[in-house]
């Protein structure tokens, strides 16, 4: 079956022009997730040999970025780099190409197959926390992640770095991948900008009530809405919800 399944894809990329079989993991995964739309920009990271870079390009029309250790053959429309995605001056490299408004940040880095699993794991993540620090850097607010990464024990306390900086984080394993791999691929959608973070504690002011009559206090001019709170009331509450340019907060108190 995994056999078949790998033959399908392998022969449909040589049919359709694709360097790799990947290129059909992220066209389903964007299929079902939406995350690349016609005109974003897009940063793809461990790119090479390209699959990706050609479907991103084909789907976004727009400035497409490629980075990987190895050197990419060139694809048109394509900017790419020979570079580590783990180095400083890599985000440099990404910065000047795209600054610091990309729509989309991918990664399907791997490292180098050790066998050990705990050990190819952890090195997955160390990628993937790469991957994040780069779409922090690059992505613009409400800007979408997918990243690969191996299963393994740290990957539950990833899935939780990745969930604190976008609105909404899920893990998937699209068709495309081989049934024996231990890959699955986590979306994040729309980058959180703003200065509170999900579980945070703020004593607040509340400064006007929205439409519906809820409370907003400002932190450094982000709005954090409090159900129940009054015009000009201290009050003590735990952010519940972060969206890219707001977010609600619960009481803790007691007293609503
Ligand atoms: C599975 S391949 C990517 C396939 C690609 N998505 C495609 O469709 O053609 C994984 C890539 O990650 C790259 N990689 C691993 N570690 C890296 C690092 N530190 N910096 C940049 N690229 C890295 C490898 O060189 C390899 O080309």
């Amino acid at each position: 079956m995994a056999r078949n399944q790998k033959d399908h894809y392998y022969r449909l990329a040589k049919k359709e022009g694709y360097r790799a079989r990947s290129a059909y993991k992220l066209l389903q995964i964007n299929e079902k997730f939406h995350l690349i739309r016609k005109g974003d920009s897009v940063v793809d990271l461990g790119a090479a040999p390209g699959g990706w870079l050609q479907v991103a390009k084909e789907l976004s029309g727009g400035t497409v970025v490629g980075v990987d250790l190895e050197k990419i053959a060139p694809i048109p429309g394509v900017l790419t780099f020979k570079a580590d995605i783990t180095e400083n001056e890599t985000l440099d490299l990404i910065k000047g190409a795209i600054g610091d408004h990309a729509d989309v940040v991918i990664c399907d880095a791997a490292p180098n197959l050790s066998g050990a699993w705990d050990v190819d794991h952890s090195r997955s993540i160390d990628l993937a926390r790469s991957a994040l620090r780069v779409a922090r850097m690059v992505l613009k607010p409400g800007g979408n992640f997918l990243v690969k990464v191996f299963q393994g024990d740290t990957f539950l306390d990833y899935l939780a770095e990745v969930r604190r900086e976008f609105e909404k984080s899920q893990a998937h394993s699209p068709a495309a991948s081989r049934k024996e791999s231990a890959e699955t691929y986590i979306i994040g959608k729309k980058l959180i900008c703003g200065p509170v973070k999900m579980g945070d504690v703020y004593e607040l002011q509340i400064e006007s009530l929205g439409r519906s009559g809820d409370g907003i206090a400002l932190i450094d001019g982000f709005a954090v809405f409090v159900k129940g709170a009054k015009l000009g009331e201290k009050i003590r509450v735990k952010i519940e919800a972060v969206k890219h340019n707001f977010a609600f907060g619960k009481p803790i108190d007691g007293k609503h």
